[in-house]
């Protein structure tokens, strides 16, 4: 059976993008953003993914105001990323695991979460930027990928709690998959910012401490919140944090943190890199 071996919850701002694809990593703004990625290295070339269950947010690259579901997944044979205005390069299609796909999706309809499927589907800078800091230099992607994505653009946008259950379920569909496949799941964006309107460039460090920490010691603790007060918190874009707490509720149990990183800022944004480990 399909296992999950470990949850990456990493920050994806566009800007990431523009710093590898000039050449930045060393220069004093993105060093302690970049060498935050090393021990995920290190862990990845032990853990030996087959293949990585990314949950995102679309930024309006796939899905615009027009039809927007709130939970959609991959099934496709390849994904490309197109170009989303902000000047960066697009990077070659991931190859996509259409069967698991398909079993995922039979999996968490069945658990009562009825996904939009996608035959079809771009990528955006959401899946493109932790696959580049996960895998540098590589233009071969060493796995295919399962994207799965949350609305977090037009309101109503799904609970804390929904996307914790949705999360669950998620995990559930990986570990009923027949083949033995070790599994990485992915979950980006956050941590706390906000791009435009009066709190513009709003960062809430202590919110988004007292977050990373909970994802080991009381995982469901930030589920206990609405949207609108998480909004408050963490800043009206810090919401995609609720792809962090999706991924986490993967691994159905306890979890053990193997490294993490905390920065503040890269664009906007105060960044953040968890590496989850089911524990016993
Ligand atoms: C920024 C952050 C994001 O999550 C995003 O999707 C776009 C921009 C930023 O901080 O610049
Ligand atoms: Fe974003």
């Amino acid at each position: 059976m399909a296992s999950i071996v470990g949850c990456i919850t990493t920050s994806h701002v566009p800007a990431i993008g523009g710093a590898i694809d000039r050449g930045l990593q060393e220069e004093p703004y993105w060093k302690p953003f970049f060498d935050g990625y090393k021990p995920v290295h290190r862990w990845l070339e032990t853990a030996k993914p087959d293949v990585a269950v990314v949950i995102y947010n679309d930024h309006g690259l796939n899905f615009f105001l027009d039809k927007m579901p709130t939970f959609a997944i991959g099934a496709a044979p390849e994904y490309r990323n197109a170009d989303e205005g902000w000047g960066l390069s697009t990077v070659a299609p991931f190859p996509g695991h259409p069967e698991m796909s398909w079993h995922m999706i039979e999996s968490i309809i069945g658990d009562e979460f009825d996904l939009t499927t996608c035959q079809e589907m771009l990528v955006d800078h959401a899946v493109v930027n932790p696959m580049r800091l996960l895998w540098p230099g590589t233009s071969d992607w060493p796995v295919p990928i399962v994207p799965i994505e949350i609305n977090t653009v037009q309101y109503p946008l799904p609970s804390a709690a929904r996307c914790w259950k949705f999360g669950e379920a998620i995990g559930r569909a990986i570990n009923s998959y027949e083949e033995d496949l070790r599994v990485v799941v992915l979950g980006t964006g956050g941590l706390s910012h906000q791009l435009d309107g009066e709190r513009a460039g709003f960062i809430n460090k202590e919110f988004d401490l007292e977050f990373m920490d909970s994802l080991t010691k009381d995982p469901v603790w930030a589920t206990g919140y609405s949207t609108q007060e998480l909004v408050e918190f963490t800043g009206t874009q810090g919401v995609e944090l609720m792809m962090w707490l999706a991924a986490r509720a993967t691994l159905l149990g306890n979890a053990r943190q193997v490294t993490a990183n905390y920065h503040i800022p890269i664009s906007n944004t105060a960044s953040g890199l968890m590496l989850l480990e089911p524990a016993a």
